[in-house]
């Protein structure tokens, strides 16, 4: 399984059989390198409703012919707007082709467009991928949550979880979830987007060490094989 970070909680993971797009946020994401143009890949994999997860999803499922998946409304939203689609809601896992896809608990909200009247999408989830004998947790947005304990008996290998503050857990949650998850690494995601959610990721890598945590910083453009 190999992961590319692409800034903010979005990575392209390529199976053996597919290519996934988790979470497409590129064209209007300042630290990414690429533009949703520049994506190729068979299925787009979206955590939760609000735009800086979901935004480029649309555009990339149609022109790659790529299945959305996603919680129920999300998918029927998309479908509505003329995607591939895959439904499902959290707890529920399904066979794909490239391996299992799981929808989890996450604590946070999911609407898109925003204003007067927001549509509200569901509820949020986090997406745990196992492909190519390994196990991915990507947290999506969300707070600490005690049930991370149960989403940890997967065995990961890599969790990807939120450090930004404010919208989302900060990296003193991020390390008790990591106490709780018990991944043999993470990947810190969801900071230095905007000021609002600035942190210093190496502080967070220190923060965690003290727990026996390995954490990976990636950049953006960066990748590394699971
Ligand atoms: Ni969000
Ligand atoms: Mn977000």
């Amino acid at each position: 399984m190999r992961l590319t970070y692409h800034g903010h909680s979005c990575f392209v993971v390529e199976t053996a059989k597919a290519r996934l797009i988790l979470d497409p946020f590129l064209s209007d994401n300042p630290n990414a390198k690429i533009k949703a143009a520049d994506v190729r890949c068979d299925y787009v994999l979206v955590s939760h409703g609000h735009e800086d997860h979901s935004c480029d999803a649309l555009e990339i499922a149609k022109r790659c012919d790529a299945t959305i998946v996603a919680n129920f409304e999300i998918t029927e939203y998309f479908a509505a707007k003329g995607a591939k689609t895959h439904g499902m809601n959290p707890g529920g896992g399904f066979n794909f082709p490239f391996g299992r896809v799981k929808l989890t608990l996450a604590h946070h909200t999911s609407s898109v467009e925003a204003g007067l009247h927001p549509i509200y999408l569901g509820v949020p989830c986090g997406l745990l991928i196992q492909a190519d004998g390994k196990t991915l947790y990507h947290a999506g947005d969300t707070a600490l949550f005690m049930d991370m304990q149960l989403i940890g008996r997967a065995g990961i290998d890599v969790a990807l979880l939120p450090i930004g503050d404010n919208f989302t857990m900060g990296p003193e949650d991020a390390v008790t979830a990591l106490d709780f998850l018990k991944p043999k690494f993470a990947v810190p995601i969801h900071y230095n987007t905007w000021p609002i959610i600035a942190q210093d990721p190496a502080a967070f890598a220190a923060l965690a060490a003290r727990s026996a945590h390995t954490v990976r910083v990636m950049q953006p453009g960066e990748t590394i094989d699971v």
